[in-house]
Protein backbone atom coordinates (compact mmCIF):
# COMPACT_ATOMS: atom_id res chain seq x y z
CA UNK A 1 0.00 0.00 0.00
CA UNK A 2 2.52 2.57 1.22
CA UNK A 3 5.50 1.05 -2.05
CA UNK A 4 3.59 2.57 -4.93
CA UNK A 5 2.86 6.10 -3.27
CA UNK A 6 6.68 6.32 -2.89
CA UNK A 7 6.98 6.00 -6.18
CA UNK A 8 4.35 8.13 -7.12
CA UNK A 9 6.36 10.56 -5.47
CA UNK A 10 9.80 9.85 -6.96
CA UNK A 11 8.23 10.62 -10.43
CA UNK A 12 6.00 13.73 -9.48
CA UNK A 13 8.21 15.78 -11.68
CA UNK A 14 7.59 13.54 -14.90
CA UNK A 15 4.48 12.94 -14.59
CA UNK A 16 3.72 16.78 -13.91
CA UNK A 17 3.64 16.24 -17.95
CA UNK A 18 1.49 13.36 -18.25
CA UNK A 19 -2.09 15.00 -19.72
CA UNK A 20 -3.72 16.75 -22.71
CA UNK A 21 -2.54 19.59 -24.53
CA UNK A 22 -4.39 20.79 -26.69
CA UNK A 23 -4.71 24.04 -29.41
CA UNK A 24 -7.51 25.17 -30.34
CA UNK A 25 -8.12 25.25 -34.57
CA UNK A 26 -10.75 26.60 -36.65
CA UNK A 27 -13.03 23.76 -36.60
CA UNK A 28 -12.12 22.55 -33.52
CA UNK A 29 -8.95 21.42 -31.38
CA UNK A 30 -5.97 19.69 -31.98
CA UNK A 31 -4.70 17.51 -29.26
CA UNK A 32 -1.46 15.52 -27.86
CA UNK A 33 -1.90 12.40 -24.90
CA UNK A 34 1.06 12.08 -22.60
CA UNK A 35 0.77 8.96 -20.96
CA UNK A 36 2.86 6.45 -19.35
CA UNK A 37 4.79 3.62 -21.69
CA UNK A 38 4.25 0.23 -21.22
CA UNK A 39 8.00 0.42 -20.51
CA UNK A 40 9.99 1.99 -17.22
CA UNK A 41 11.03 5.76 -18.41
CA UNK A 42 8.62 5.91 -21.57
CA UNK A 43 5.82 7.74 -22.55
CA UNK A 44 2.99 7.11 -24.89
CA UNK A 45 2.26 10.19 -26.94
CA UNK A 46 -0.98 10.08 -28.95
CA UNK A 47 -1.90 12.96 -31.46
CA UNK A 48 -5.39 13.46 -32.50
CA UNK A 49 -8.05 16.20 -34.09
CA UNK A 50 -11.89 17.43 -32.33
CA UNK A 51 -14.49 18.66 -34.85
CA UNK A 52 -16.97 20.61 -33.67
CA UNK A 53 -19.04 17.85 -33.00
CA UNK A 54 -16.35 16.69 -30.62
CA UNK A 55 -15.45 13.81 -31.70
CA UNK A 56 -12.20 13.10 -32.31
CA UNK A 57 -9.25 10.45 -33.76
CA UNK A 58 -6.17 9.20 -33.00
CA UNK A 59 -3.75 9.50 -35.87
CA UNK A 60 -0.50 9.15 -34.03
CA UNK A 61 0.67 7.02 -31.64
CA UNK A 62 3.87 6.69 -30.34
CA UNK A 63 6.27 5.46 -27.66
CA UNK A 64 9.17 8.23 -26.62
CA UNK A 65 11.62 8.24 -23.99
CA UNK A 66 12.16 11.49 -21.45
CA UNK A 67 14.47 13.23 -23.51
CA UNK A 68 12.61 13.06 -26.30
CA UNK A 69 9.18 14.26 -24.68
CA UNK A 70 10.87 16.98 -23.48
CA UNK A 71 12.13 17.99 -26.47
CA UNK A 72 8.32 17.56 -27.83
CA UNK A 73 7.15 19.64 -24.77
CA UNK A 74 9.31 22.61 -26.36
CA UNK A 75 7.73 22.51 -29.48
CA UNK A 76 4.34 21.90 -28.89
CA UNK A 77 4.23 25.09 -26.14
CA UNK A 78 6.05 27.06 -29.90
CA UNK A 79 2.93 25.57 -31.45
CA UNK A 80 0.47 27.34 -29.15
CA UNK A 81 -0.63 23.71 -27.25
CA UNK A 82 -1.27 24.21 -23.95
CA UNK A 83 -1.79 21.23 -21.08
CA UNK A 84 -5.28 21.06 -19.85
CA UNK A 85 -5.57 18.90 -17.33
CA UNK A 86 -8.29 16.17 -17.49
CA UNK A 87 -11.32 16.78 -19.56
CA UNK A 88 -11.85 21.03 -17.78
CA UNK A 89 -11.04 22.32 -21.82
CA UNK A 90 -14.14 20.06 -22.83
CA UNK A 91 -16.29 20.85 -20.12
CA UNK A 92 -15.36 25.36 -20.05
CA UNK A 93 -16.28 24.46 -23.80
CA UNK A 94 -19.96 23.29 -23.06
CA UNK A 95 -20.21 26.15 -20.78
CA UNK A 96 -19.83 28.16 -22.93
CA UNK A 97 -22.08 27.24 -25.68
CA UNK A 98 -24.75 25.87 -22.82
CA UNK A 99 -24.96 30.42 -21.88
CA UNK A 100 -27.15 31.50 -24.45
CA UNK A 101 -29.57 28.96 -24.45
CA UNK A 102 -30.16 29.22 -20.51
CA UNK A 103 -30.01 32.58 -21.11
CA UNK A 104 -32.73 32.95 -23.15
CA UNK A 105 -34.58 30.47 -21.20
CA UNK A 106 -33.97 32.63 -18.28
CA UNK A 107 -34.66 36.59 -20.42
CA UNK A 108 -37.95 34.94 -21.49
CA UNK A 109 -39.09 33.85 -17.60
CA UNK A 110 -38.10 37.54 -16.59
CA UNK A 111 -40.29 38.72 -19.27
CA UNK A 112 -43.10 36.68 -18.48
CA UNK A 113 -42.97 37.83 -14.31
CA UNK A 114 -42.88 41.15 -15.32
CA UNK A 115 -46.04 41.04 -17.71
CA UNK A 116 -47.77 39.07 -15.12
CA UNK A 117 -47.05 41.60 -12.42
CA UNK A 118 -47.85 44.76 -14.28
CA UNK A 119 -51.00 42.72 -15.34
CA UNK A 120 -52.23 42.19 -11.95
CA UNK A 121 -51.37 45.73 -10.66
CA UNK A 122 -53.19 47.53 -13.41
CA UNK A 123 -55.86 44.97 -12.56
CA UNK A 124 -56.07 46.30 -8.82
CA UNK A 125 -56.18 50.19 -9.75
CA UNK A 126 -59.73 50.26 -11.51
CA UNK A 127 -60.37 53.61 -11.98
CA UNK A 128 -58.89 54.17 -15.13
CA UNK A 129 -55.95 56.18 -13.66
CA UNK A 130 -53.93 53.52 -14.69
CA UNK A 131 -53.98 53.47 -18.08
CA UNK A 132 -50.85 52.78 -20.17
CA UNK A 133 -49.69 54.66 -23.44
CA UNK A 134 -47.80 52.27 -25.95
CA UNK A 135 -44.35 53.46 -26.55
CA UNK A 136 -41.67 51.81 -29.19
CA UNK A 137 -42.30 48.47 -27.64
CA UNK A 138 -43.70 49.14 -24.15
CA UNK A 139 -46.43 50.33 -22.11
CA UNK A 140 -45.89 52.99 -20.28
CA UNK A 141 -48.30 54.16 -17.06
CA UNK A 142 -49.45 57.59 -17.24
CA UNK A 143 -49.64 60.41 -15.27
CA UNK A 144 -52.35 63.31 -14.52
CA UNK A 145 -53.18 66.44 -16.46
CA UNK A 146 -50.06 69.00 -14.91
CA UNK A 147 -48.80 72.14 -16.53
CA UNK A 148 -45.33 70.55 -16.80
CA UNK A 149 -46.11 67.95 -19.19
CA UNK A 150 -44.53 68.61 -22.29
CA UNK A 151 -46.23 69.03 -25.60
CA UNK A 152 -45.62 66.62 -27.82
CA UNK A 153 -44.18 66.88 -30.69
CA UNK A 154 -45.14 64.73 -33.56
CA UNK A 155 -42.82 65.07 -35.91
CA UNK A 156 -40.49 63.49 -33.04
CA UNK A 157 -39.14 59.55 -33.89
CA UNK A 158 -39.04 56.90 -31.52
CA UNK A 159 -35.99 55.13 -32.49
CA UNK A 160 -36.22 51.36 -31.86
CA UNK A 161 -33.12 51.91 -29.48
CA UNK A 162 -34.65 53.92 -27.33
CA UNK A 163 -36.83 50.71 -26.29
CA UNK A 164 -34.69 49.78 -23.52
CA UNK A 165 -34.34 53.41 -21.81
CA UNK A 166 -38.06 53.34 -22.46
CA UNK A 167 -38.10 50.30 -20.01
CA UNK A 168 -35.98 51.44 -17.74
CA UNK A 169 -37.76 54.40 -16.78
CA UNK A 170 -40.97 52.52 -16.29
CA UNK A 171 -38.81 50.25 -13.76
CA UNK A 172 -37.74 53.44 -12.20
CA UNK A 173 -34.26 53.02 -13.09
CA UNK A 174 -32.14 55.88 -12.55
CA UNK A 175 -31.17 56.81 -16.54
CA UNK A 176 -28.34 59.14 -17.78
CA UNK A 177 -27.83 59.73 -21.87
CA UNK A 178 -24.89 61.08 -22.96
CA UNK A 179 -23.88 62.62 -26.21
CA UNK A 180 -23.29 65.26 -28.36
CA UNK A 181 -25.10 68.06 -27.90
CA UNK A 182 -28.08 68.27 -29.89
CA UNK A 183 -28.19 64.75 -30.35
CA UNK A 184 -31.57 64.85 -28.79
CA UNK A 185 -31.07 63.40 -25.16
CA UNK A 186 -33.17 66.07 -23.61
CA UNK A 187 -35.75 65.65 -26.45
CA UNK A 188 -36.38 62.20 -25.49
CA UNK A 189 -37.37 62.30 -21.95
CA UNK A 190 -39.68 65.22 -22.95
CA UNK A 191 -41.31 63.15 -25.59
CA UNK A 192 -41.64 60.18 -23.59
CA UNK A 193 -43.07 62.12 -20.25
CA UNK A 194 -45.47 64.16 -23.38
CA UNK A 195 -46.98 60.96 -24.83
CA UNK A 196 -47.77 59.64 -21.52
CA UNK A 197 -48.62 62.97 -19.29
CA UNK A 198 -45.92 63.23 -16.77
CA UNK A 199 -44.94 66.30 -15.35
CA UNK A 200 -40.82 67.33 -15.98
CA UNK A 201 -38.96 69.70 -14.43
CA UNK A 202 -35.35 70.61 -16.04
CA UNK A 203 -32.36 72.09 -14.05
CA UNK A 204 -29.39 72.91 -15.87
CA UNK A 205 -26.16 72.74 -14.21
CA UNK A 206 -24.21 74.51 -16.87
CA UNK A 207 -24.43 77.91 -15.70
CA UNK A 208 -26.16 79.25 -12.33
CA UNK A 209 -27.47 76.25 -10.81
CA UNK A 210 -26.31 76.65 -6.98
CA UNK A 211 -26.71 74.11 -4.83
CA UNK A 212 -29.42 75.79 -2.75
CA UNK A 213 -31.56 76.52 -5.66
CA UNK A 214 -31.19 72.60 -6.26
CA UNK A 215 -31.89 71.42 -2.65
CA UNK A 216 -33.28 74.75 -1.37
CA UNK A 217 -32.73 77.54 0.89
CA UNK A 218 -34.19 79.43 3.82
CA UNK A 219 -35.38 83.05 3.10
CA UNK A 220 -37.20 85.70 4.91
CA UNK A 221 -40.41 86.83 4.49
CA UNK A 222 -43.11 89.54 6.07
CA UNK A 223 -40.88 88.97 9.04
CA UNK A 224 -41.45 85.37 9.02
CA UNK A 225 -38.39 82.50 8.06
CA UNK A 226 -39.36 79.98 5.53
CA UNK A 227 -37.69 77.14 3.91
CA UNK A 228 -37.85 76.88 -0.08
CA UNK A 229 -37.93 73.64 -1.27
CA UNK A 230 -35.07 73.42 -4.49
CA UNK A 231 -35.75 71.60 -8.00
CA UNK A 232 -34.62 67.94 -6.20
CA UNK A 233 -36.82 68.12 -3.23
CA UNK A 234 -39.99 69.23 -5.13
CA UNK A 235 -39.74 66.84 -7.66
CA UNK A 236 -39.51 63.70 -5.24
CA UNK A 237 -42.41 65.49 -3.15
CA UNK A 238 -44.80 66.19 -6.33
CA UNK A 239 -43.75 62.97 -8.17
CA UNK A 240 -42.08 65.17 -11.18
CA UNK A 241 -39.64 63.63 -13.43
CA UNK A 242 -36.63 65.66 -13.28
CA UNK A 243 -34.04 66.14 -15.98
CA UNK A 244 -30.17 66.93 -14.86
CA UNK A 245 -28.88 68.57 -17.90
CA UNK A 246 -25.33 68.61 -18.33
CA UNK A 247 -24.81 66.84 -14.96
CA UNK A 248 -20.76 67.23 -15.74
CA UNK A 249 -20.92 70.63 -14.70
CA UNK A 250 -22.17 70.09 -11.28
CA UNK A 251 -21.08 71.43 -8.33
CA UNK A 252 -19.88 68.88 -6.21
CA UNK A 253 -22.57 69.72 -3.10
CA UNK A 254 -25.50 69.49 -5.96
CA UNK A 255 -23.87 65.59 -6.65
CA UNK A 256 -23.75 64.86 -3.14
CA UNK A 257 -26.87 65.27 -2.68
CA UNK A 258 -28.27 63.28 -5.96
CA UNK A 259 -26.04 60.62 -4.71
CA UNK A 260 -28.41 59.05 -1.99
CA UNK A 261 -31.35 59.62 -4.26
CA UNK A 262 -29.73 57.69 -7.03
CA UNK A 263 -30.58 54.20 -4.65
CA UNK A 264 -33.60 52.88 -5.74
CA UNK A 265 -36.40 54.46 -3.33
CA UNK A 266 -33.39 56.47 -1.55
CA UNK A 267 -34.41 59.63 0.47
CA UNK A 268 -32.80 62.74 0.51
CA UNK A 269 -31.70 63.90 3.67
CA UNK A 270 -32.24 67.83 4.24
CA UNK A 271 -29.74 68.62 6.10
CA UNK A 272 -30.27 72.67 6.50
CA UNK A 273 -33.61 71.71 7.55
CA UNK A 274 -32.98 69.97 10.60
CA UNK A 275 -32.48 66.43 8.83
CA UNK A 276 -35.57 66.53 7.45
CA UNK A 277 -36.51 63.14 4.95
CA UNK A 278 -37.65 63.36 1.53
CA UNK A 279 -39.34 60.29 0.42
CA UNK A 280 -39.96 59.74 -3.03
CA UNK A 281 -43.40 59.57 -4.59
CA UNK A 282 -43.68 56.93 -7.01
CA UNK A 283 -43.63 58.96 -9.85
CA UNK A 284 -40.63 60.86 -9.08
CA UNK A 285 -38.21 59.90 -11.82
CA UNK A 286 -34.44 61.30 -11.79
CA UNK A 287 -32.74 61.62 -15.79
CA UNK A 288 -29.01 62.98 -16.35
CA UNK A 289 -27.35 64.22 -19.73
CA UNK A 290 -23.74 65.09 -20.06
CA UNK A 291 -21.34 65.49 -22.75
CA UNK A 292 -18.58 64.52 -22.18
CA UNK A 293 -18.58 61.39 -20.07
CA UNK A 294 -17.86 57.68 -19.83
CA UNK A 295 -17.97 56.48 -23.37
CA UNK A 296 -17.96 60.22 -24.54
CA UNK A 297 -15.05 61.01 -22.66
CA UNK A 298 -12.59 61.04 -25.51
CA UNK A 299 -14.59 64.44 -26.68
CA UNK A 300 -13.76 66.58 -23.41
CA UNK A 301 -11.46 68.92 -25.41
CA UNK A 302 -15.19 70.21 -27.36
CA UNK A 303 -16.79 70.66 -23.81
CA UNK A 304 -14.84 73.06 -21.95
CA UNK A 305 -14.99 72.75 -18.46
CA UNK A 306 -16.74 69.47 -18.20
CA UNK A 307 -15.82 67.79 -15.20
CA UNK A 308 -14.65 64.01 -14.87
CA UNK A 309 -17.26 61.96 -12.96
CA UNK A 310 -15.73 59.00 -10.99
CA UNK A 311 -16.93 55.43 -11.87
CA UNK A 312 -18.80 54.80 -8.67
CA UNK A 313 -21.33 57.78 -9.35
CA UNK A 314 -21.57 56.06 -12.82
CA UNK A 315 -22.63 53.10 -11.91
CA UNK A 316 -25.42 54.32 -9.80
CA UNK A 317 -26.80 54.90 -12.85
CA UNK A 318 -27.79 53.00 -16.33
CA UNK A 319 -25.60 55.08 -18.90
CA UNK A 320 -26.81 55.05 -22.35
CA UNK A 321 -25.01 56.90 -25.73
CA UNK A 322 -27.42 58.07 -27.92
CA UNK A 323 -25.85 59.28 -31.38
CA UNK A 324 -26.97 61.60 -33.94
CA UNK A 325 -29.82 59.77 -35.63
CA UNK A 326 -29.03 57.91 -38.75
CA UNK A 327 -29.50 60.28 -41.75
CA UNK A 328 -32.66 58.08 -42.91
CA UNK A 329 -34.05 59.00 -39.42
CA UNK A 330 -33.42 62.33 -39.82
CA UNK A 331 -34.60 62.47 -43.11
CA UNK A 332 -37.83 60.78 -41.90
CA UNK A 333 -37.92 63.46 -39.17
CA UNK A 334 -37.45 66.43 -41.46
CA UNK A 335 -40.02 65.19 -43.85
CA UNK A 336 -42.34 64.83 -40.82
CA UNK A 337 -41.99 67.71 -39.44
CA UNK A 338 -42.15 70.11 -42.47
CA UNK A 339 -44.73 67.87 -44.50
CA UNK A 340 -46.56 68.99 -47.06
CA UNK A 341 -43.83 70.78 -48.65
CA UNK A 342 -40.37 69.07 -47.36
CA UNK A 343 -40.15 66.38 -49.89
CA UNK A 344 -38.02 63.31 -49.51
CA UNK A 345 -34.98 63.62 -52.02
CA UNK A 346 -34.34 67.38 -50.30
CA UNK A 347 -35.05 65.93 -46.85
CA UNK A 348 -32.21 63.16 -47.62
CA UNK A 349 -29.53 65.81 -49.21
CA UNK A 350 -30.08 67.80 -45.94
CA UNK A 351 -29.32 64.66 -43.91
CA UNK A 352 -26.44 64.10 -46.07
CA UNK A 353 -25.10 67.62 -45.03
CA UNK A 354 -25.98 67.12 -41.17
CA UNK A 355 -24.05 63.82 -41.55
CA UNK A 356 -20.87 65.41 -43.41
CA UNK A 357 -21.02 68.73 -40.56
CA UNK A 358 -21.18 66.39 -37.76
CA UNK A 359 -17.92 64.04 -38.97
CA UNK A 360 -15.77 67.23 -39.11
CA UNK A 361 -16.73 68.45 -35.75
CA UNK A 362 -15.74 64.37 -34.65
CA UNK A 363 -12.70 65.31 -36.72
CA UNK A 364 -12.20 68.49 -35.18
CA UNK A 365 -12.41 70.24 -37.96
CA UNK A 366 -15.39 72.34 -36.72
CA UNK A 367 -15.79 73.58 -33.75
CA UNK A 368 -19.81 73.84 -33.69
CA UNK A 369 -21.84 70.80 -32.97
CA UNK A 370 -24.75 70.60 -35.68
CA UNK A 371 -28.03 70.05 -33.85
CA UNK A 372 -30.96 68.40 -35.32
CA UNK A 373 -32.81 71.50 -34.20
CA UNK A 374 -30.20 73.30 -36.14
CA UNK A 375 -31.36 71.53 -39.48
CA UNK A 376 -34.87 71.74 -39.19
CA UNK A 377 -34.56 75.24 -38.83
CA UNK A 378 -32.89 75.77 -41.57
CA UNK A 379 -34.87 73.59 -43.54
CA UNK A 380 -37.99 75.75 -42.38
CA UNK A 381 -36.00 78.77 -43.35
CA UNK A 382 -35.03 77.34 -46.83
CA UNK A 383 -38.69 76.60 -47.68
CA UNK A 384 -39.41 80.56 -47.01
CA UNK A 385 -36.41 81.84 -48.84
CA UNK A 386 -35.92 78.97 -51.62
CA UNK A 387 -32.42 79.92 -50.99
CA UNK A 388 -30.53 77.25 -48.98
CA UNK A 389 -27.45 79.80 -48.39
CA UNK A 390 -29.65 83.09 -47.11
CA UNK A 391 -31.91 80.68 -45.05
CA UNK A 392 -28.15 79.05 -43.66
CA UNK A 393 -27.73 83.28 -42.74
CA UNK A 394 -29.67 83.31 -39.32
CA UNK A 395 -30.19 79.35 -39.10
CA UNK A 396 -26.34 78.83 -38.86
CA UNK A 397 -23.66 80.96 -40.58
CA UNK A 398 -24.32 83.74 -37.66
CA UNK A 399 -24.08 81.20 -34.85
CA UNK A 400 -20.52 80.32 -35.88
CA UNK A 401 -17.02 81.38 -36.38
CA UNK A 402 -16.28 82.85 -39.89
CA UNK A 403 -13.38 79.96 -39.99
CA UNK A 404 -16.73 77.39 -39.24
CA UNK A 405 -18.89 79.06 -41.46
CA UNK A 406 -17.03 79.18 -44.63
CA UNK A 407 -16.13 75.12 -43.79
CA UNK A 408 -19.94 74.62 -43.76
CA UNK A 409 -20.90 76.33 -46.72
CA UNK A 410 -18.16 74.14 -48.44
CA UNK A 411 -20.34 70.90 -47.31
CA UNK A 412 -23.15 72.49 -48.39
CA UNK A 413 -21.93 73.44 -52.26
CA UNK A 414 -20.70 70.29 -52.14
CA UNK A 415 -24.54 68.39 -51.62
CA UNK A 416 -26.25 71.39 -53.68
CA UNK A 417 -25.31 72.64 -56.87
CA UNK A 418 -26.05 76.68 -58.10
CA UNK A 419 -29.41 77.15 -59.48
CA UNK A 420 -29.01 76.93 -63.20
N1 LIG B 1 -35.80 61.43 -32.41
C1 LIG B 1 -36.06 62.69 -32.80
N2 LIG B 1 -37.10 62.96 -33.59
C2 LIG B 1 -37.36 64.23 -33.96
N3 LIG B 1 -36.63 65.28 -33.60
C3 LIG B 1 -35.59 65.08 -32.82
C4 LIG B 1 -35.24 63.78 -32.37
N4 LIG B 1 -34.15 63.88 -31.59
C5 LIG B 1 -33.84 65.18 -31.55
N5 LIG B 1 -34.69 65.90 -32.27
C6 LIG B 1 -34.67 67.34 -32.46
O1 LIG B 1 -33.41 67.81 -32.07
C7 LIG B 1 -33.54 68.86 -31.12
C8 LIG B 1 -32.38 68.82 -30.19
O2 LIG B 1 -32.50 67.75 -29.33
P1 LIG B 1 -32.19 67.89 -27.78
O3 LIG B 1 -32.97 66.84 -27.12
O4 LIG B 1 -32.36 69.27 -27.30
O5 LIG B 1 -30.65 67.52 -27.79
P2 LIG B 1 -29.65 67.41 -26.57
O6 LIG B 1 -30.44 67.44 -25.31
O7 LIG B 1 -28.95 66.11 -26.81
O8 LIG B 1 -28.72 68.57 -26.71
C9 LIG B 1 -34.90 68.64 -30.49
O9 LIG B 1 -35.49 69.81 -30.08
C10 LIG B 1 -35.71 68.03 -31.60
O10 LIG B 1 -36.31 69.03 -32.38
MG1 LIG C 1 -30.28 68.87 -23.81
Amino acid sequence: MSAPEQIDHEDGNKDENLGLYRRATQTGAQWWRVSVGDRPETYRLEHGADDENGAGTVDIDLIVDAENLRAKLKKWRREGFAIDGSDAGQDDERTRVAFMPELQRASASMLAQKQRERASSNDTVRDGSSSTVRIGTVDVPCGIPHPLVPPINHAYLFSPRFNDIVEDIVENRRVMLIGHTGAGKTSLIEQVAARSGHPVLRSNMNGQTTAGDFVGFWTVKGGETLWVDGVLPSAMREGLWLIVDEIDFAEPSILAALTAVLEPHGRLLLKEKGNEIVAPHPAFRLFATANAVGAMSQFRHLYQGANLMNEAFLDRWRVYLLDYLTPAEETDVLVRTLAPHMTRALAATLAAIAADCRAAFAREDLASAFSTRRLLDWAELMLRTGDPERAAGPAIYAKVSPEDAALIRGIIRHHIAPAG
